[in-house]
């Protein structure tokens, strides 16, 4: 705490709003985690998403051993990085040309730079409780860490940039229109399938309704894919449901581990970045061998089999929480969907950010510690997600639903 602000280097490592300390880690393996006093615990944050094949992966970290070896970085362009923007255009349908970044806010601002240069237009419409990265102009009501700490908008951002931040309810299409109607639009921005206030799904057609809003107002469809990109199936939420957005941001399991990100979308948009065009956006180490080396030893392994597994084990674990609630009387709703989950505190489903608040916090936060004190490490905070890895096998569901269901009874 002396040396680091509230001990952490990102807000959601904080354990404040479940009222203790971190745990400090000492090492990974699998779907385990070990701290620095030596407890075990099962492992559902994966690193809040990147790591969808558990912690030190063999053919990963092998991967980045060899990488490693033929040196850390070259500020030169390698053939890694063209075999793994080739990867990330054969599974993701939007994505005709990619760009690199070491984190997702990157690519976020990056990529909205680019939809203010294609429309010559300023406003961006985003989305209560969807987190886009810390940029400036994206911080407005970004749930995931603000939610968390009960920050509605960061001081420091200045009024000229949240002016061009329209804030709209998710899944509230009036909303949606009236902000489009309001002002030019350069991009609607949404995670697709929300996951920084709890996971919150879109209701059916809103994102089929978004991409037929955007194209009629001139506006671009932006997809934050950083969570959901190879986490919800292999090409993203927009290959699962059909949706194909303008421009999509991609990161965590990208980078399997290391920092990487990317944003990725039609030719002739990404043609408009440095040095194809004159949209500056740069960075050392953007692309670096050691990060595409973890991303494509990742990727590589995520099949159409892998990803019927994840699937089923995020059944089994969202089944098995929702039955242990039940058994205990304890009123909760279990949203999931493959590789993501939410244990909302909530009497009725949770449908956007204003409904995600009026859960009851504190409950979620004794019965998370309860987690914690019995060796399974949930996310900290009612608006983050679970994020189930192929490492999870029948074993670290078994435990978790047990330690859930002796937590809810502790309630
Ligand atoms: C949907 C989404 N977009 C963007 C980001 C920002 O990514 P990074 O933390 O790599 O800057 C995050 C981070 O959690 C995210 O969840």
């Amino acid at each position: 705490m002396d040396l680091l602000p509230g001990g952490v280097n990102s807000p959601v490592r904080a354990m404040r709003a479940i009222g203790r300390n971190p745990v400090f880690v000492a090492r990974g393996s699998g779907a385990r985690l070990y701290d620095v006093d030596g407890t075990e615990y099962v492992d559902w944050i994966s690193s809040w998403g990147p790591l969808i094949l558990g912690h030190a992966h063999p053919a990963v970290v092998e991967a980045v051993n060899d990488a490693a070896a033929n040196g850390l970085t070259f500020g030169a362009p390698t053939e890694a990085e063209v075999e793994l923007a080739a990867e990330v255009v054969r599974r993701v349908p939007s994505a005709e040309m990619v760009r690199m970044t070491s984190s997702g806010t990157e690519a976020a601002m990056s990529a909205i730079r680019v939809a203010r240069a294609a429309t010559g237009r300023d406003a961006i419409v985003k989305f209560r409780g969807a987190y886009h990265g810390h940029s400036d102009g994206l911080l407005a009501d970004a749930g995931s860490g603000l939610a968390t700490q009960g920050i509605p908008a960061s001081p420091g951002v200045t009024a000229a940039q949240a002016r061009d931040t329209i804030v709209v309810e998710w899944n509230d299409r009036a909303g949606v229109e009236a902000a489009l109607a309001s002002e030019p639009v350069a991009a609607i921005v949404a995670e697709p399938y929300p996951a920084n206030m709890g996971l919150v799904p879109p209701r059916d057609g809103f994102l089929e309704f978004l991409r037929e809003a955007a194209t009629a107002t001139g506006a671009l469809l932006v997809f934050d894919e950083v969570i959901t990109g190879f986490r919800v199936g292999p090409g993203g939420v927009q290959a699962r449901v059909g949706v194909t957005p303008d421009l999509t941001l991609l990161g965590k399991v990208l980078g399997g581990g290391l920092p990487a990100a990317a944003y990725a979308g039609r030719r002739h948009l990404m043609e408009l970045v440095a040095p194809a065009g004159e949209v500056y956006q740069a960075g050392t180490l953007s692309g670096n061998p050691l990060a595409v080396a973890a991303g494509l030893a990742t990727l590589g392994l995520l099949d159409g089999a892998a990803y019927d597994r994840l699937a089923s084990t995020t059944d089994a674990l969202a089944a098995g929480l929702a039955a242990a609630a039940r058994e205990c009387g304890v009123p909760v709703q279990v949203q999931h969907t493959t590789g993501l989950l939410t244990v909302f505190f909530s009497r009725a489903p949770v449908t956007n950010f204003t409904e995600a608040s009026a859960c009851d916090t504190a409950a979620y936060g004794a019965w998370c510690r309860k987690l914690l004190e019995r060796g399974v490490y949930p996310p900290a905070s009612q608006f983050e997600a679970w994020f189930p890895s192929l490492a999870h096998g029948d074993d670290d569901v078994e435990r978790t639903v047990e330690a859930a269901a002796a937590a809810f009874e502790a309630l």
